[in-house]
């Protein structure tokens, strides 16, 4: 007699350990914490007919974005493929959507995730699953629509619905609306204090509206409950942004030093995203960030020439060109080259997109060719989400560019950008400084002055 979930959704198995073990691993999986891979591997050696146990797996490694991962995660659904004539239709559904992942269509594959819910709005995996790949893709809408469509399906009473409300404020903090974001985040969080994606999704909304002391206090006031878990790298830069934001280098240094910087090879590539990010900004800056870029070279070397995911692959470049590591710098831009010629699937067009010119203006820039970088990105700067994750993620491509505009002594144009940030985040330092540099630039001195003072209002002292 096959079972259904505490959610009631159907499963072909009629082995009731065997959902109790999934539920546990995607509880550990929705919460960042534990081992879900391992933790699945375990009743799938008992139960090697569990189709949405080998679906689990492989979906879980979808998210990785790594080539390593590449080999299990198609083992896996070569390992529901050959069940397939046991499984449901929602099952079914899930097979599909991995086979296209595995296939380089990630659209089509959240393509299927997004039509198992339309029959089982509660099936929270396909769920999370379609949520988390629209972030990869830099599919803003329907990072939050995704769940907006199934989200009267659920109510407090069904368990899973604390994390609903996380994946919902995430969306919508991405879309810009950030009260109801704010509102549903620390709903979230109220129900369950260690839901890192919702500790998360308030802390993009404290980013976005420039509350960095806000934003400190969130963070380090419940430090106990995400310091542990598997979010907590990019957890820790979320932190340091703030500092960042308020000039206070050192403590962004030691936040790097104690908890962003892992020397151990077998990290994830999430890590090496987040340091490189940060040491970045640093570099945007004039930060003297000492040897720090050539260990994390040392890290992004092995996947120079993956071209699996352009977000990944321009992460690779900024590394490479800070340490001078010109050879890899030349093999990211030549691997990704061939395929953006070659290739056909989901991350070609990131790629061509915006890709490959962040990848050449990151190195214009370190060359300190800067009128090479505006042009570069100027014309790419609204297309940006094509590379995937946040908004505050890929604030690197707009502060690069009005770097370089500074630096090439493009004033006017310098000062228009600078206008757009202090329009949209007004209690940010860095965006009053940018904008008092432009003005110096053009010699509008007093007007520089003013804007200095209001840089200084906002810092902490
Ligand atoms: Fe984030």
């Amino acid at each position: 007699m096959p079972l259904t979930d505490c959610r009631g959704v159907p499963l072909s198995t009629d082995k009731p350990d065997a959902v109790a073990a999934l539920e546990a691993a995607h509880e550990e999986f929705l919460c960042y914490r534990g081992d879900p891979a391992a933790m699945i591997d375990e009743i799938l050696r008992e139960h090697p007919d569990f189709v949405m146990g080998h679906c689990f797996k492989a979906s879980l490694l979808t998210q990785a974005m790594e080539t390593r991962i590449y080999d299990d995660m198609c083992a896996s659904l070569r390992a529901a493929e050959a069940l397939a004539d046991k499984a449901n239709d929602r099952e079914r559904g899930h097979i599909a959507a991995i086979r296209a992942w595995c296939g380089g269509d990630f659209y089509e594959a959240v393509r299927h995730w997004e039509a198992v819910l339309v029959e089982h709005p509660r099936d929270l995996l396909a769920l999370q699953l379609a949520h988390l790949s629209d972030v990869l893709l830099g599919d803003v809408s329907d990072q939050r629509d995704v769940v907006a469509r199934v989200f009267p399906d659920w109510s407090e009473g069904i368990p899973g619905y604390g994390y609903v409300l996380g994946l919902y404020s995430f969306g919508l903090e991405e879309c810009r609306d950030f009260s109801r974001a704010e509102e549903y985040g620390r709903h979230a969080v109220a129900m369950n204090p260690k839901d890192a994606y919702a500790i998360h999704a308030v802390a993009h909304v404290m980013e976005m509206r420039g509350r960095q002391q806000g934003g400190i206090w969130w963070m380090t006031s419940r430090e106990d409950d995400w310091a542990q878990g598997n979010f907590a790298n990019h957890l820790w830069w979320h932190l340091s942004l703030f500092h960042l934001d308020l000039g206070q280098y050192d403590r962004v240094l030691e936040i790097y030093d104690q908890k962003l910087r892992n020397d151990d090879p077998t990290g994830d590539k999430y890590e090496e995203l987040d340091s490189a990010a940060l040491l970045w900004r640093l570099k945007l800056l004039d930060v003297d960030v000492g040897t720090r870029w050539k260990r994390l070279a040392d890290k992004w070397a092995p996947s120079a020439a993956d071209t699996l995911y352009a977000f990944n692959d321009v992460h690779a470049m900024i590394t490479f060109v800070c340490d001078g590591r010109d050879e890899l710098a030349e093999a990211v831009l030549n691997a990704n080259e061939r395929y953006a010629r070659h290739a056909n699937d989901a991350n070609v067009a990131m790629t061509r997109t915006v890709g490959l010119p962040f990848c050449r203006a990151a190195q214009a820039f370190a060359k300190g060719d800067y009128d090479q970088v505006v042009d570069l990105l100027l014309p790419i700067r609204y297309r940006t989400h094509y590379l995937g994750g946040s908004h505050a993620q890929r604030d690197i491509i707009a502060w690069t560019l009005l770097e370089a505009a500074l630096r090439a002594g493009r004033h006017k144009l310098a000062l228009s950008l600078a206008n757009e940030r202090t329009e949209l985040k007004p209690t940010s330092p860095q965006n009053w400084r940018m904008r008092a540099r432009a003005l110096k630039g053009l010699g509008l001195r007093s007007e520089a002055e003013r804007t200095a003072a209001k840089m200084q209002s906002l810092t902490p002292h």
